[in-house]
This record gives C-alpha cells, structure tokens and sequence, in this order.
C-alpha cells in the first residue's frame, strides 16, 4: 500500500479530487513545516489505491501480508483504533437482548459494544492484589459462566492489561471453543506478542478467534490505527467488515493504512533484531531499578509483558506525586493512579532514553522521603453481581438526575465511571453506587485522578436515575 502510494505522488503533479489541501498546497504556513511530507500521503480513493471498505487492490494485498505476518487468517486495517474493533466484532456477535461473557474490566469500548448492540453483557469476576494489579482469570471461572449463560454469542477478554498482564489465552480458549463460543481478545496492548521468544504469545497463536490490536500502542503505526485478526469459523470477517462501514469514516485516511502497512512490514523485518536490542537495555535497566532504596518495580507472580514497567513508592507516596514531578522534569509517562506510575517501552525505546530515566528515576528516589504521605486507598473491589440491577435498554427511558457524589450511595448510575487512563469502567450504567466505589472516587479526584462520568467543577457530582 505504502508503495502504491508513493507511485500515486509521483505519477500525479496536480489532482482534482478531495481532501482540499490538495496534497499541502493549501495550509496554514506555521503547520506546514510540521504536516508537510504527511500531507501529500493523504489522498482518497482514486487510481490505484483501493477502498478500505471494498478492498480488492492495493489494501487488500497489505491485509493479507499483515494476517501473514501476525499469522492470522484474515486481517483488517482499522482507522478508528481498537474501539472500532470492539464494536464491530461485538454488532456481529450480538443482537438485542443476546448475552455476551465480558471480563468486568474491560475497556469501555466492550461496554459501548454491548450499548449499540442491545447486547446484555454477564460479567466475568475479576479480583485484583494490594498493588491494584489484576489478577488472570481462571480458565475454571470462564468454564461456569459459561455453563451459567450457554446461550451467549461470546467471551471477550482483555489480554494484556494496560499494566502488561497476559491471560491463559490458550486454557480460555480451549474452554470457549469446547462450548462452540467465539474467544474476543481485546489485545490493544500487544500488537508486538509473538515477535520475540521472550514476549509472550499472541492471542492469535494461542487460538483467539478475534484478537484486536492498537498497533498504534506498541508497535509503530500512527495513532488511531489498529488491526484486527481473525481466524476459524465462528466468526465471520464479512460481518465483521459490514459493521466498520458503519462504524468508520467513508474517507479512511491513507496516512494511517499505510502506516499500518509499514509498521507490517517493520515488524516482520527487523522485529526480533529490535526486540532483542530492546529487552537487553530493559535487563540492564531494571537491574538499576532494583538499587533504588525507595521506588521498587511491582512485582506479580502471574506472566507478563516485560515493555511495561510499574513503580510503587515506599511512604506511601501516590502515584500522581510522582508522575507531576516526573512531569517537572520533562519525563511524561502512560499513567499515573493514586498509588503507581506506568511506563511503556516500544521498539522505538532508544537506549540513551533509558539512561536519562534512570537519572532522572534515581534522583527521585532520592526525593522520596520529602514526599507527602498519602493515606492508603485501596482500589475498591467491582462489583460482585454478573449483571447490572438496571439493563442499558431500560436506562434509556428513566429520568435521570445530577446529585452530589458524595450522597450518592445506593443510587443507580446512568454513566459509565471512568478512571481515565487505564478507561476500564469502575461503575457501568445500570450499577449501584457503593459506598467504597465512592469514597475510592472521592479520593482519586483529591489526588488529582481524572474520571470521567463526574462532573467536579465545584463538588463532584454524578448522574443517577430518579
Ligand atoms: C484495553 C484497551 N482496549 C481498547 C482500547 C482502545 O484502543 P484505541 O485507542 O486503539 O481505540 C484501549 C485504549 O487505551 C485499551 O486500553
């Protein structure tokens, strides 16, 4: 596709068609230095450049060396990130008032499926350490939901976690495939499994029948770009594919496809030497995490995606203390929550980055004891219900209210509750408020969290059913 493209330019001095900045000719003057070389790639579907939606050229062939190389059956470059895969798999799966299996910890995407679809999604319970770190499911735990709800259209998990925790993909799978449900993978974070023996497998080669990966996130494509694989028969692409031409843009945007293209062909090329460059400096960076007398690396006993490192303070220092100051030092990170700091690593990890995080990291370390201690909150547990008291369905028609948060248990949520980032729903729509959901929300927003679904513009409040 990236190729094609590039012929495209050559061949064309001046075009007649949309988008109207015809290539950069019109542009603002200061963001032209900027969006220049990305400008004459955004083109639209015209001579040899195919239709995302319809494609039998150019796109299709890079969708078919991209299944190759993720070693899928089928492949689609999606443009509105790894939500648009959600949905769609979801609008196939699911038809209004069917149940669909959904970890309770889901990115919202699974939940705004399950609202477009009518679907009633059951939830699979999910428990989570001291740290706030989830815990994998256990294949036993997906086993008798399935048996509670045999006539679900699916299973969806998330594998890995934002903070790098991998499912027994392949036990769950088994599980699913021996009732004859589809396995959904929300693999947003980890595009890059499988290119290197040290990662983790992919949800792919451990038999998922979707795996939906924001290629964006660890691999190199750009932002809002993701793909989605597919293999067997339990779900069908074509579906799949009639659902995004409702979901996505009619003018999918030729820089993100053919980013996709190219990150296909980076990856499939010079994945392993990269990753191997990679985790190297990652061993010898954390073994100086390891000296640090106060910061220490979270650890977990379960598998997990060496990219991704997690620090936890001594003293009982939140994790939005560190990251502000992290951010005083020009250091800007994944996430922050009221008691860890996320980092990602990509294959674009330069070894002289690491090297300026680690002084950076020791002199933190060093400031850690001038810190203000924070009293311990602990991440409060999901709800233990498998459905939501009021169905998404009903909730469209009830009058709703704004109350403060803080007078709010027992009452029903309209909104999702969103700590934001990781976006995994505390509260769905239709859940009760309980009190430790609350005081925990309360808190975050003291810390400075972001949550989206309260408005705290003077006392935080929330929208309940009347
Ligand atoms: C687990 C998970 N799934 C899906 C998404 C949505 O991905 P995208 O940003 O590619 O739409 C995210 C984004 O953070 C995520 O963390």
């Amino acid at each position: 596709l990236f190729d094609v493209l590039i012929n495209h330019i050559r061949r064309s001095p001046a075009n007649f068609h949309v988008p109207g900045h015809k290539q950069g000719q019109a542009f603002d003057e200061a963001g032209k230095e900027w969006f220049a070389s990305v400008l004459q790639l955004d083109l639209t579907e015209i001579g040899e450049l195919d239709d995302l939606h319809h494609p039998q050229g150019a796109i299709w062939e890079a969708q078919r060396l991209a299944a190759a190389a993720f070693r899928a059956e089928h492949t689609l470059f999606l443009v509105g990130g790894t939500t648009a895969g959600n949905l769609a798999t979801i609008l196939h799966l699911c038809r209004p008032g069917e149940e669909i299996i959904v970890q309770r910890n889901c990115h919202q995407s699974v939940f705004h499926g399950c609202m477009m679809a009518g679907a009633k999604p059951v939830f699979l319970p999910i428990e989570f350490d001291h740290n706030g770190m989830e815990e994998p499911l256990d294949p036993d735990s997906v086993r008798q939901m399935i048996q509670k709800y045999p006539r679900a259209k699916g299973v969806v998990i998330t594998s890995p976690s934002y903070f790098g925790i991998v499912q027994n993909v392949r036990e769950i799978a088994q599980v699913c495939h021996a009732h004859q449900m589809p396995l959904i993978v929300d693999e947003a974070h980890g595009a890059h499994l499988g290119f290197h023996p040290r990662l983790p497998q992919s949800a792919i080669d451990q038999g998922a029948d979707v795996s939906i990966q924001s290629t964006h996130k660890l691999l190199t494509s750009m932002t809002m770009s993701s793909m989605l694989h597919t293999q067997g028969e339990r779900v069908k692409i074509g579906e799949i594919m009639r659902w995004l031409r409702m979901i996505e843009s009619s003018s999918p945007s030729y820089p993100l496809m053919a980013s996709l293209d190219l990150a296909r062909r980076w990856i499939a090329t010079r994945g392993f030497e990269e990753l191997e460059r990679l985790l190297t400096s990652l061993d010898h960076f954390r073994g100086n995490v390891k000296n640090y007398s106060f910061i220490k690396e979270v650890s977990v006993l379960n598998p997990r995606d060496p990219l991704k490192l997690t620090l936890v303070a001594d003293h009982g220092v939140s994790g939005y203390a560190m990251a502000d100051w992290l951010n005083k030092q020009g250091i800007f990170i994944e996430l922050a929550d009221h008691q860890k700091v996320l980092f990602v690593f990509s294959v674009g990890t330069r070894e002289s980055d690491l090297v300026r995080l680690d002084r950076v990291l020791k002199r933190l370390d060093e400031e850690i004891p001038r810190f203000p201690i924070q009293p311990r909150i602990d991440f409060p547990r999901f709800s233990i219900h498998t459905q939501a008291k009021v169905e998404f369905d009903e909730l469209r028609r009830r009058q709703r209210r704004w109350i403060p948060l803080s007078s709010a248990v027992g009452e029903i949520a309209t909104e999702m509750i969103t700590p934001y980032p990781p976006g995994i729903p505390l509260v769905l729509p239709g859940e009760e408020l309980r009190e430790e959901v609350i005081s925990f929300l309360s808190e975050v927003i003291r810390l400075g969290g972001n949550v989206r679904g309260i408005r705290y513009s003077g006392t935080p409040s929330v929208e309940v059913l009347v």
